[in-house]
């Protein structure tokens, strides 16, 4: 099992068997309420019936269609409605099924366009400490999560460095939406654009907001700062948002809630509500121009999945999109970011809890470290919360919440009152 003590599981199981919009039914048969969905990824609450009828229909029209020289409408109309709610001048979209894919496909657009642009000595790509893009080749390579590097050391992309993460609770603690302090932890790039050179670096890549390491958010500034050095020194800016996009942040996008454009974005889970797996690749036009336009006739780009634009997914995915627009899902997580918030902090003064933060319906509660023991309070609350039927997400001693887009008032008092019993419960 991915990412899991498969021992420890196999001894007692947390089995899932039926889910229908903010619940999951246990194999017990108790009703579970999604407080991540799922894993950050069912933002329109489960088992949507316009998504699963539009997959049934498209598996009895057209099951499959291969996208090597040959595609389908539905991808290329799901292409079109997201370049529609894409920001900027960001244009083009490049299917494959997962987020570590697109992570993959971005990094490998990033070498392709420098290679067309007569640049092909920059090839450095410039991650952030504690990020998660992914389990690729490439995504851990970019990415600062140590556990899920050191068993691959010995084979990773060898032209990477790394930023500082942003997280600084001796400055930040208890912030409410964007911490004030840490703007200036930016200015690092350019201490590694001095190191490397400018024409050495390809890409810088980050998540707006970081996810699976613990939800941490960038200070007022930061962004827009990277998005500064990198025009300065014309390095790509790539967003990773495969957990901020769709509606998450009370916004179509992460790029949209913190008004800076990147080069290129990944998106994927929110895509087709997790529904079909997913994930796209989505470029600024200069770059699909670019990599496109002045490659010899013929292929221009050396890469593809079987299952990219598949037809189950992109009907999904149009769906998808549908809800969201027609149930005005992204405003409403706007509407709820306050009530929200309210309720993470409401849980100031918890028994082991050391900071809580939250930005659009995103939520975190940092624990207190078992001393010799990171990590066991963490898994224990995560533990305690669905014996009390509601499913948290623990990464280390954070608690993560992330319910879907349709959760209701009380549902969130529900989630945070259970995280707090579960902490006064737990040693
Ligand atoms: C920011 C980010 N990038 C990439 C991924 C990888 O996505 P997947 O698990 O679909 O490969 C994730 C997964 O949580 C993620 O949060």
């Amino acid at each position: 099992m991915p990412f899991t003590a498969n021992r420890a599981f196999k001894r007692a199981p947390r089995m899932l068997v039926a889910a229908k919009g903010m619940y999951y039914t246990a194999a017990d048969g108790r009703q579970i309420l999604d407080g991540t969905a799922g894993l950050w990824c069912v933002n329109a609450g489960h088992c949507r019936e316009s998504i699963t009828a539009a997959i049934r229909e498209q598996a009895g029209v057209m099951d499959y269609a291969p996208p090597f020289q040959m595609g389908h409408p539905l991808a290329f109309e799901l292409a079109q409605q997201l370049v529609r709610m894409l920001p900027g001048d960001i244009d083009h979209v490049f299917f494959g099924n997962s987020g570590s894919e697109a992570v993959d496909t971005a990094l490998k657009i990033a070498l392709a366009y420098w290679q067309s642009k007569g640049q092909p000595q920059r090839v450095r790509f410039i991650g952030r400490s504690r990020g998660y893009h992914g389990v690729g080749f490439g995504g851990i390579a970019v990415g600062g999560i140590e556990a899920n590097r050191k068993q691959f050391a010995g084979q990773l992309l060898p032209a990477v460095d790394h930023l500082q993460h942003t997280h600084d609770l001796s400055r930040n603690a208890y912030s409410r939406g964007q911490p004030r302090q840490g703007a200036e932890l930016a200015n690092e790039l350019e201490a590694v654009v001095q190191k490397y050179g400018a024409d050495t670096i390809a890409a810088v890549i980050v998540e707006p907001v970081a996810g699976s390491t613990g939800v941490l958010i960038p200070p007022v500034g930061y962004l827009d700062r990277l998005r500064e050095i990198c025009d300065r020194h014309g390095i790509l800016l790539i967003f990773d948002e495969v957990i901020t996009g769709f509606g998450r942040l009370g916004a179509p996008f992460a790029a949209d809630k913190f008004g800076v454009v990147p080069d290129i974005m990944t998106v994927a889970k929110g895509i087709t509500n997790a529904t079909v797996p997913m994930g796209a690749v989505c470029v600024r036009h200069g770059i699909y121009d670019c990599v496109v336009n002045a490659s010899a006739s013929g292929i221009e780009l050396f890469h593809g999945y079987t299952y990219s634009g598949h037809p189950l997914a992109a009907a999904a995915g149009l769906a998808t999109l549908d809800v969201y627009r027609t149930e005005g899902l992204f405003e409403r997580a706007a509407s709820l970011e306050d009530y929200f918030g309210d309720a993470v902090h409401a849980l100031r003064g918890t028994r082991h809890v050391v900071d809580l933060r939250n930005i659009g319906i995103v939520g975190a509660v940092e624990l207190e470290a078992r001393p010799g023991a990171p990590g066991a309070r963490g898994f224990e609350a995560f533990l305690k919360c669905f014996d009390a039927g509601v499913l948290v997400r623990s990464t280390g001693d954070t608690l993560a919440l992330s319910p879907p887009l349709i959760v209701e008032r009380e549902e969130i008092d529900r989630i945070f009152e259970t995280v707090g019993q579960a902490l006064r419960e737990i040693a």
